[in-house]
C-alpha cells in the first residue's frame, strides 16, 4: 500500500491559509502537484480529497455504508444550522425520511409541476419587460428569488414572496456564517454571546418561527393539499405508529427550502454566463428552443441541447463544489490504504476538470454529453444511495426556465464585468451577475 501524498511540514500551514482565501484554486493545485488521492490539513481535520471517477464511486456507491455522514464534524457542524433534516441526518432516521420524502419526487408529481415552473418564469419576464431599456439585472438574485417561489410553491404549496426576503436573508446569514466556521480552524459551534454568534441565532430563529407558522396552519388544515409538507405531516412510523414532530417538520421545511432553490439558482446563473460568453453555443440553443415560450415537461425530449448546456455549466461551475464523508472501517482502493474515521471529499469542482477524464477541460463543450464517461465522473447531485432527492426536479427546473427565458431574451454579461466564484456552501459568482436584456 502506498502513502497517500500530500504537503508536509511548512506547507501544511500554508496550504490551510490559502484554503481560506481560496479553496477551489488550493484543491485544483493539490491535485496538480500530488495526484488523484490528496492527503491535507483542515484546521484541525485530515482529509483526503479523492480526484479519481474509481475512488468516487467506491465512497458513494459500492462501498456507501462505509462512508458516512452521521460523526463527520463538518456535517455536524451544519446540524447547528439545518437542524436533523434530510441533508444531514444518517442512518436509519434519515432511511426513514428519505423514504417518506420519496414519492413527492416520482416521475408523475414532478411532470405535474412543470405548469407551475413555466408560470414563476413567465411572471418574472413580466416583470423584466416593465424594466427601461438598458437597465442593468443581478441575474443571479433573479434566480434565487425565481427557485425560493417555486420550490415553496411546489412542495409546501406555499408562496413565499411575501416573505422571500425575510428568508432569503435568514438563509443568507446562515450560509454565510456556515462557510467562515468551515474555513476557521476550529470550527466552533455558534454558542458565544458575540455579536455574530447572536446574529446567527436570531435568523435560525426568524425562520423556526416561520416553519413553524407554515406547520402550524397546515395541522390545522382539513382539505389539506397533497404536496410533501402533507406527506411528512401525515406520515407514520412503521414500527411505533408515532408521527414526526414539529421539530422534525421545521428542520425538513428548511432543508428543503435551502437544498431546494440555493442549488439551482446558482446552476442557473452559471448557465446565463456561460452563455453568453459562448454566442456560437447561445445561437445554437436559441434555434433548438425556437418561439417554445411555455414548454411542458414532454416538450423537453426534443430540446436536448438544453440538458447539455445545463449538465456542461454544472459540470465546469458544480453548484455543491465539495462534499464529504467519514470513514467506519478502514478500506482500501487504488493502492491505497484508507484509514477508520477518515474524512474523505470530493470536489465536483476539481473532479470536472480532471483533464484525464474531460479533455480541454475549461472549454465550454456542452456536446462532450454526447459520449460516455466513466462512472464517478460526472458527480454535480453526488451518486449512490444520498444522491440528491432533487435531482430530476432540479433538471427539469433549470430546463424549463432555460428554455422559457432564452425563448425571449438573450442575457448579455454587462460590458466590462469580471466574474469570479464565491465558493460558500455552494458555489455563487462573487457580488452577482450583472447582465442586460436583448429582447428577442
Ligand atoms: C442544480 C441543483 C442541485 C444540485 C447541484 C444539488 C446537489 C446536491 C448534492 C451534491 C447533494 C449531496 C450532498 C451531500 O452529500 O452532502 C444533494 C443532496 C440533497 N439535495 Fe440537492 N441539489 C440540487 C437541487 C435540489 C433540489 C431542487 C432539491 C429539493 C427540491 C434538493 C434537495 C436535496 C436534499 C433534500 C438532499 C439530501 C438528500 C439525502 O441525503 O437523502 N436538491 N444535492
Amino acid at each position: 500500500m502506498k502513502t497517500i501524498p500530500g504537503p508536509r511540514g511548512l506547507e501544511v500551514l500554508a496550504t490551510i491559509l490559502r484554503f481560506q482565501r481560496d479553496p477551489l484554486t488550493t484543491l485544483s493545485d493539490l491535485t496538480n502537484r500530488f495526484g488523484d488521492i490528496v492527503r491535507y490539513r483542515y484546521g484541525p481535520f485530515s482529509v483526503v480529497l479523492l480526484n479519481h471517477p474509481e475512488a468516487v464511486q467506491r465512497i458513494l456507491q459500492d462501498n456507501h455504508l462505509n462512508y458516512g455522514k452521521k460523526n463527520s464534524p463538518f456535517y455536524k457542524m451544519m446540524r447547528h444550522f439545518l437542524g436533523d433534516g434530510l441533508v444531514t441526518s444518517d442512518g436509519d432516521f434519515w432511511r426513514r425520511q428519505r423514504r417518506l420524502a420519496q414519492p413527492a419526487f416520482s416521475r408523475k408529481r414532478l411532470e405535474a409541476l412543470a405548469p407551475l415552473m413555466v408560470q414563476c418564469t413567465a411572471d418574472m419576464l413580466e416583470e423584466w419587460r416593465k424594466l427601461p431599456a438598458g437597465a442593468v439585472l443581478n441575474v443571479a438574485d433573479e434566480m434565487m428569488k425565481l427557485t425560493l417561489r417555486i420550490v415553496g410553491l411546489a412542495l409546501f404549496s406555499l408562496d413565499v414572496s411575501a416573505e422571500t426576503q425575510a428568508v432569503a436573508h435568514c438563509l443568507e446569514v446562515l450560509q454565510g456564517q456556515m462557510t467562515q466556521r468551515f474555513q476557521s480552524f476550529l470550527p466552533l459551534p455558534p454558542v458565544l454571546p458575540t455579536a455574530r454568534d447572536r446574529l446567527f441565532r436570531e435568523s435560525r430563529r426568524q425562520l423556526d418561527e416561520i416553519a413553524q407558522k407554515i406547520v402550524t396552519e397546515r395541522r390545522a388544515q382539513s382539505n389539506r393539499p397533497q404536496d410533501l409538507l402533507t406527506a411528512l405531516l401525515e406520515a407514520r412510523d412503521p414500527e411505533t405508529g408515532e408521527s414526526m414532530s414539529d421539530r422534525q417538520l421545521c428542520d425538513e421545511l428548511i432543508t428543503f427550502l435551502l437544498a431546494g432553490h440555493e442549488t439551482t439558482a446558482n446552476a442557473m446563473a452559471w448557465t446565463f454566463y456561460l452563455l453568453s460568453l459562448h454566442p456560437d453555443q447561445r445561437r445554437r440553443l436559441e434555434e433548438e428552443v425556437g418561439t417554445t415560450r411555455a414548454p411542458s415537461a414532454e416538450d423537453l425530449a426534443q430540446l436536448p441541447l438544453s440538458e447539455r448546456v445545463v449538465q456542461e455549466s454544472m459540470r465546469l461551475y458544480p453548484p455543491v463544489w465539495v462534499y464529504g464523508r467519514i470513514s467506519s472501517a478502514p478500506d482500501e482502493f487504488l493502492g491505497h490504504r484508507i484509514g477508520k474515521n477518515q474524512i474523505v471529499t470530493v470536489a465536483p469542482y476539481v473532479l470536472h476538470r480532471n483533464p484525464a477524464i474531460w479533455p480541454n477541460p475549461e472549454g465550454f463543450d456542452p456536446d462532450r454529453f454526447l459520449l460516455e464517461r466513466p462512472k464517478g465522473s460526472y458527480v454535480p447531485f453526488a451518486h449512490g444511495p444520498r444522491v440528491c432527492i432533487g435531482n430530476h426536479f432540479a433538471m427539469m427546473e433549470a430546463r424549463l426556465l432555460l428554455v422559457t427565458i432564452a425563448a425571449q431574451v438573450r442575457l448579455n454579461l454587462q460590458a466590462g464585468a469580471r466574474i469570479s466564484t464565491e465558493a460558500l456552501v455552494s458555489l455563487r459568482p462573487r457580488g452577482g451577475l450583472p447582465m442586460t436584456l436583448e429582447w428577442r
